[in-house]
């Protein structure tokens, strides 16, 4: 028997039988697209908490289990055994990458890390304290300007050079964004490095002194960038599906996603982690933080803690953590005093009754900011990173929402409280004339 499910308008005594479909993972799905045809009545979803915007066979994860999947890859095992450049195959293509697919793909990447020229002097456009995600949002989109003869969305080479610019960019935009802040000269893309090493090397290498590659930091920042790479249909990714379902160009469609991601509840959680553990500054002050957060008239919350999907501890904070407890044996740039605090912190709110019943753990960017600060990136740049992480995902589920035969534009609908109909007055009849000159 086909499953569906009955929805009956008690009002009009109409109903219909919804379509019900199982993924290979996760919830049953109700179709719901001939509800407003049928019954006239639209669904009320804010935050889209129960609403799958899209078939995707990118990423799963199980917020109850703490299940992240990359194309059906567990995330500990690519944690463990991958690399980001190899996630980025796997999540562009689908499939891991052969020996010689994975050297291809390398070499592609690598002759598209330069940025173009005249691009690089619209840096000198904005202020030298500006947020580098400001940066970042503005030089993405301008990159839109550089590469006309390949913007054919319907066209597949296309939308995989663009790909694969994005991609090689994003990590030389980024290093930029640094290097204006501290006034100092940008540093070219070196095809003889690997994708992080050349990363480092553009953010930290000085014309006055040589910089020495550390091993552990590099394979630290891989490690960060494969957790970042993807999560489903979260408000970033949503954002560049949106934008892409209008037939953007995939340049701003991926600048508005990072604008998107920049918020403090989303990847600007990452900066708003030390900000909040420098603001702690003390195990004798973690108690009076956790009252604050529990406190429904203080508008402050444990930032890095709660997720929408996690209902569970975040399997990527997992690794994370671990990986701090790594850090902290080979690399003398931890911050020690941060981290215990962080894990006091979380030893402290996963006691507390407030935390348990509403299932909020530490996420992905409760601790990866621990990491960023030990490999001396500096904290304006950690959205950054994640977005230089993401737009791995982002391509890739614009891709797959370009190539989608269900594809319409992004249109979604309202429940109107407005007033209802009513004529215009002229201003005379609005009401008594009093001068009212603010300002004056
Ligand atoms: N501290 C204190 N209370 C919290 C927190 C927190 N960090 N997060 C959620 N709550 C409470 C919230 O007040 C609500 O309580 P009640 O039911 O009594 O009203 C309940 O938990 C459910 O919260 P919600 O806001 O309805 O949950 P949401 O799914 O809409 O929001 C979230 C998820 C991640 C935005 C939220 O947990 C949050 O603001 N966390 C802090 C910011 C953060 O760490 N963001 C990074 C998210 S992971 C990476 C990413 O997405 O980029």
């Amino acid at each position: 028997m086909k499953d569906t499910v009955t929805i009956i308008d008690n009002a009009t005594g109409k109903q219909i039988d919804c379509p019900v479909y199982q993924g290979t993972y996760g919830p049953r799905v109700i179709d719901t697209q001939a509800l407003y045809k049928k019954l006239g009545m639209f669904t009320l979803d804010p935050g889209f908490v129960t609403t799958a915007s899209c078939r995707s066979a990118i990423t799963y994860l199980d917020g109850e289990e703490g299940i992240l999947l990359y194309r059906g890859y567990p995330i500990e095992q690519l944690a463990e055994h991958s690399t980001y450049l190899e996630v980025c195959y796997l999540l562009l293509y689908g499939e891991l990458p052969t020996a010689i697919q994975m050297l291809e793909f390398e070499e592609a990447i690598k002759t598209r890390q330069l940025v173009h020229e005249h691009l690089t002097r619209s840096y000198a456009g904005y202020r030298y304290d500006a947020h580098p995600m400001s940066i970042m949002v503005g030089i993405t989109g301008a990159l839109s300007s550089y590469y006309h003869e390949a913007l054919d969305i319907n066209d597949p080479d296309d939308r995989d050079l663009t790909a694969i610019r994005i991609i090689g960019k994003m990590p030389t935009i980024a290093a930029h964004c640094h290097k204006h802040s501290v006034g100092h000269p940008f540093v070219y893309p070196n095809y003889s490095l690997g994708y992080v090493e050349n990363f480092m090397n553009m953010m930290f290498s000085h014309p006055s002194r040589p910089y020495e590659l550390n091993p552990k930091a590099v394979r630290a920042l891989d490690l960060l960038l494969i957790l970042h790479a993807d999560h489903e249909q979260n408000a970033g990714t949503s954002t560049v599906r949106l934008a892409g379902s209008a037939e953007a160009n995939p340049f701003a469609c991926i600048a508005a996603g990072m604008a998107t991601l920049w918020g403090r509840a989303h990847g600007g959680a990452n900066e708003a982690v030390i900000h909040m553990l420098n603001q702690i500054g003390d195990r004798k002050n973690i108690l009076n933080f956790i009252k604050r957060a529990k406190d429904k008239s203080d508008p402050f919350r444990l930032m890095g803690f709660g997720h929408r999907v996690y209902k569970n501890y975040d399997p990527r904070a997992k690794i994370i953590r671990e990986a701090c407890h790594d850090l902290l044996q080979e690399m003398d740039t931890v911050d020690q005093p941060l981290f215990e605090i962080a894990m006091e912190l979380e030893r402290i709110a996963l006691e507390d009754e407030y935390f348990l019943k509403r299932k909020l753990y530490p996420n992905v960017d409760y601790y990866s900011g621990i990491i960023l600060k030990a490999l001396e990136i500096p904290l304006p740049m950690y959205t950054v990173m994640f977005a230089v992480a993401r737009s791995a995902g982002w391509i890739s589920q614009w891709m797959e929402m370009i190539s989608d035969a269900d594809r319409r534009i992004g249109r979604p609908r309202q429940l109107y409280t407005g007033p209802v109909r009513r004529d215009y007055a002229p201003v005379e009849l609005r009401g008594p004339i009093t001068a009212v000159l603010r300002n004056s």
